[in-house]
C-alpha cells in the first residue's frame, strides 16, 4: 500500500544489487554468489575488492596490478598528516577525526570534479585513492595521540600487513596479517545496512564519492551500527575490572533495561556467520596463547542468552561480539575497532554508489506529515 508507513525503511526494496546478499533467516552472506566463508578463508581483502568493484574475482596477473595500483596510492599529502595531528592533539574521537580527514583527502584528488561523464570510472579510481589512503590516516593518527611519529606505508606490504606495519612501526606475523586480513574481508559489504544506505543516498544526487564515504563513516560511527564492537570490548573490561561473573553482569544490565551489545540485528535472526567465523579465530588465537578470558567471557555470555531463550527468539551474535576479543589479540586500541570496520566497510560503500550510479534514481521518500496544517504567522514583532 503506498501510504504505508515503514519506520527504518525495515524490509523496504529501494534497488536491485549484485553486490551482496544476507539470508537472516539462516545466516548467510555472499557477495557476488561467493560464501563469506570461502572468502574469508581463501581470499585476501585485495581480492574481495577487486570482486566487489570488478564483478568477478581476478585472477594471478589481474590481482598483482591491482593490488600494486592500490598500494602505490596509499601516501597521504603532509596537508593532512597536518590535521591529523591538530585532530590528535584537540583530543578527537577517532571516527570523527577520520570523517574530517576523508573528507579533507578530496582536495588532492586528481579526478575531482570530473565527476560528468565517466562517473563510474572517477567513482572507482577515486574510490581506490581513498581506499588506499584510509589506513595511512588511521595510523598515522593513532601514532600522533600516542606521542610517536606516523610511519610512511610499504608499497611492498598487504593492504592489512601494511596497515598493522604502520601502526606499530614492526612488520606483522603472519598470523597477525592473516587475521586482520579476515577481518577486513569479513566487515566489507553487507548489503544496504546504515552507512552504505546513506552513501548511496549521497552518490543518488551525484556528488562525488569522497561526500558519500564521508557519510558513510558519519553513519557508521553510532552505536547501533559500528559503534558496538567497542562497547563490546568495553563491556568485557567492565567486567574485568568490576571482577564480576560475566552472567551476573548481563543479569544487572538486563534488571536495568538495558541492552547487551553486539546481540540482535535487523536481519540476521540467527547467529551471524561472521561471528561464527570470528568466534573460530578467537579460539584458535586464545589457545595459542594461552590467554583465554575473552574467550571465556564471551561464551559465557553467549550460553546464558541461549539458555534464557533470546537467541531462539533472534537475538543472536552478531560481528561485534567477537571482532573486538579478536581485535583486542592484535594489540589493536580499543577505540580504533569502529574505524577499521570503516577501513573495510569503504570497499562496500565505493562499490554500492557505483553500482547504484549506473542506474541512477535520485533517492527522495517522503515523510507522512503530522503537523498543524493551518498555523496562523504572527510577526515577530508581535508574538
Ligand atoms: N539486547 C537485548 N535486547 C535486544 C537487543 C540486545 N542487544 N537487540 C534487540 N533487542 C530486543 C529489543 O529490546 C526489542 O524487544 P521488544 O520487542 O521486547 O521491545 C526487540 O529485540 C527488537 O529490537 P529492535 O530495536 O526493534 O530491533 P532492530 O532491528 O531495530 O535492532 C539493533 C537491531 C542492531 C539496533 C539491535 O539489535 C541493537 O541495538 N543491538 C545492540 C547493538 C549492536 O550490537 N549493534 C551492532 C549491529 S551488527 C553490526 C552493524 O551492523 O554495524
Amino acid at each position: 500500500m503506498a501510504d504505508e508507513l515503514k519506520r527504518g525503511l525495515e524490509g523496504v526494496l529501494v534497488a536491485e544489487s549484485d553486490l551482496s546478499y544476507v539470508d537472516g533467516e539462516v545466516g548467510k552472506l555472499v557477495y557476488r554468489g561467493y560464501d563469506i566463508e570461502d572468502l574469508a578463508r581463501g581470499a585476501t581483502y585485495e581480492e574481495v575488492l577487486y570482486l566487489l568493484w570488478h564483478g568477478s574475482l581476478p585472477n594471478a596477473a589481474e590481482l598483482d596490478s591491482f593490488a600494486a595500483d592500490l598500494a602505490a596510492e596509499r601516501e597521504v599529502n603532509d596537508d593532512v598528516i597536518e590535521t591529523v595531528r591538530a585532530l590528535a592533539d584537540a583530543g578527537e574521537r577517532p571516527m570523527a577525526a577520520l570523517r574530517t580527514a576523508t573528507s579533507m583527502l578530496s582536495a588532492y584528488d586528481p579526478d575531482t570534479g570530473d565527476e560528468d561523464g565517466d562517473a563510474g570510472e572517477a567513482t572507482l579510481r577515486q574510490g581506490r585513492r581513498i581506499t588506499a589512503k584510509i589506513p595511512t590516516v588511521l595510523a598515522a593518527f593513532e601514532r600522533v595521540r600516542q606521542g610517536e611519529e606516523p610511519v610512511a606505508p610499504d608499497p611492498d606490504l598487504s593492504h592489512a600487513g601494511n596497515f598493522l606495519y604502520m601502526l606499530t612501526g614492526t612488520e606483522p606475523d603472519a598470523v597477525s596479517e592473516e587475521t586482520f586480513d579476515m577481518a577486513l574481508t569479513l566487515h566489507a559489504d553487507h548489503g544496504l545496512n546504515a552507512s552504505t544506505f546513506t552513501a548511496m543516498v549521497i552518490g543518488s544526487t551525484m556528488a562525488d564519492v569522497y561526500s558519500g564515504v564521508t557519510g558513510g563513516i558519519g553513519a557508521l560511527s553510532g552505536p547501533l551500527h559500528g559503534g558496538a564492537n567497542q562497547d563490546v570490548m568495553e563491556v568485557l573490561h567492565e567486567i574485568d575490572a568490576s571482577a564480576k561473573d560475566p552472567v551476573q553482569w548481563v543479569k544487572d544490565r538486563q534488571d536495568d533495561g538495558g541492552r547487551i551489545p553486539g546481540f540482535g540485528h535487523r536481519v540476521y535472526k540467527v547467529k551471524d556467520p561472521r561471528a561464527k567465523i570470528l568466534e573460530e579465530k578467537l579460539r584458535d588465537l586464545a589457545e595459542s596463547s594461552g590467554d583465554t578470558k575473552w574467550l571465556d567471557y564471551t561464551t559465557a555470555i553467549e550460553e546464558y542468552l541461549t539458555d534464557q531463550g533470546l537467541v531462539e527468539k533472534g537475538i543472536a551474535p552478531n560481528v561485534d561480539f567477537y571482532s573486538g576479543s579478536v581485535y583486542d589479540s592484535l594489540g589493536i586500541p580499543l577505540d580504533m575497532y569502529t574505524p577499521i570496520f570503516a577501513m573495510s566497510r569503504v570497499g562496500g560503500w565505493i562499490a554500492h554508489v557505483a553500482e547504484y550510479q549506473e542506474d541512477n534514481r535520485l533517492i527522495r521518500p517522503r515523510a507522512r506529515y503530522t503537523g498543524p496544517e493551518d498555523a496562523e504567522f504572527v510577526p515577530i514583532d508581535e508574538r
